[in-house]
């Protein structure tokens, strides 16, 4: 049996330029919220490997259909720009499974969660905020989607679904590096943790007895992130060694 499983693409949401957003029917495709799949198509010919393809987070919560992608085209990417010309009724393919360990069920627990995105880092946070699962867990949870413009502050409508479904739970804060845009934090996370203006904007303190956070999207965010964190006695969650801070890097 191939271990590709052949999907339709159902739909397709143009952000921005470079932002896109995939639907796809796949039902034998399973997964835990914040896990990533495979996305394929096939390889160009003289290609060693039958199909080209790279992981994606899953966006929808687990058990809907159809599943939901969200990707941003890189420039000279193989496999991102090829996505980004797919429309609703093309063949794209899957991995039947799923991988990874950025889920809920991974987290120790902890009065507050911190979920920090920068782009399409967000895509895992909102297959998890739509399960029972952080609710129960955590008291509060806190949403970080941080982007260079106004215009890549996507999924406005997921978030405040989830905002009305967990009133007084949660939190969301947008930031913007590259522009002022109003309501929104100005500059990079890692500085945003240091001056306290996440917390103050919170209203929740951020600091090892408390909080978890996740951190999802640009590695060199992740990095500065985990050293603003470190500072606060927040180090790396691990199942021998429990911590705070639980990653998932993109490149
Ligand atoms: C666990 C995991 C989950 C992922 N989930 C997503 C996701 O949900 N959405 C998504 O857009 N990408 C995601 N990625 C990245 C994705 O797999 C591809 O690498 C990306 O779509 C580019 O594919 P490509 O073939 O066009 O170029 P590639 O040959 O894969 O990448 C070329 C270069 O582009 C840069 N790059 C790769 N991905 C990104 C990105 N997302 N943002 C900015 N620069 C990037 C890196 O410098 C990389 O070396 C994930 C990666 C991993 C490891
Ligand atoms: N967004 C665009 O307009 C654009 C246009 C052409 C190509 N690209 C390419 O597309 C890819 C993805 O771009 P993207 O804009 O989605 O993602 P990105 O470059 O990761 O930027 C997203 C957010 O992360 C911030 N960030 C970057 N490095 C950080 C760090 N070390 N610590 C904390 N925060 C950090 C950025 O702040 P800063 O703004 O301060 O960097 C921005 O607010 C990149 O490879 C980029 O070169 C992007």
């Amino acid at each position: 049996m191939s271990k590709w499983v052949q999907g339709k693409v159902v739909g397709h949401r143009h952000w921005t330029d470079r932002l896109h957003s995939l639907q796809v029917a796949a039902p034998e495709v399973t997964f835990v919220a914040g896990q990533f799949g495979r996305l394929a198509l096939p390889a160009p010919p003289g290609a060693k490997e039958e199909m080209l393809g790279r992981p994606y987070s899953f966006v929808n919560a687990p058990g809907t259909q159809p599943h939901e992608f969200y990707f941003v085209t890189v420039p000279e990417g193989p496999l991102s720009a090829r996505l980004a010309a797919l429309v609703p009724g093309d063949a794209v393919w899957l991995l039947r499974g799923a991988n990874g360990f950025f889920t809920a069920s991974e987290l120790p627990d902890a009065e507050v969660l911190w979920c920090l995105s920068t782009g399409t880092g967000l895509g895992p946070f909102l297959s998890i905020l739509r399960t029972a699962e952080p609710w129960a867990k955590f008291q509060r949870v806190v949403l970080v989607l941080a982007v260079r413009q106004a215009g890549e502050l996507t999924y406005g409508e997921v978030i405040a679904g989830i905002a009305a479904a967990h009133a007084g739970a949660f939190v969301y804060i947008p930031m913007v590096s590259r522009e002022a845009h109003p309501g929104a934090l100005a500059g990079r996370i890692p500085d945003a943790i240091r001056d306290g203006r996440l917390e103050s904007r919170a209203g929740l303190a951020l600091a090892a007895d408390n909080s978890h956070a996740m951190l999802c999207g640009n590695p060199q965010m992740v990095d500065d992130v985990q050293n603003a964190l470190q500072a606060r006695g927040m180090r790396r969650h691990r199942r021998r060694e429990p911590g705070q801070v639980t990653v998932e890097t993109y490149w």
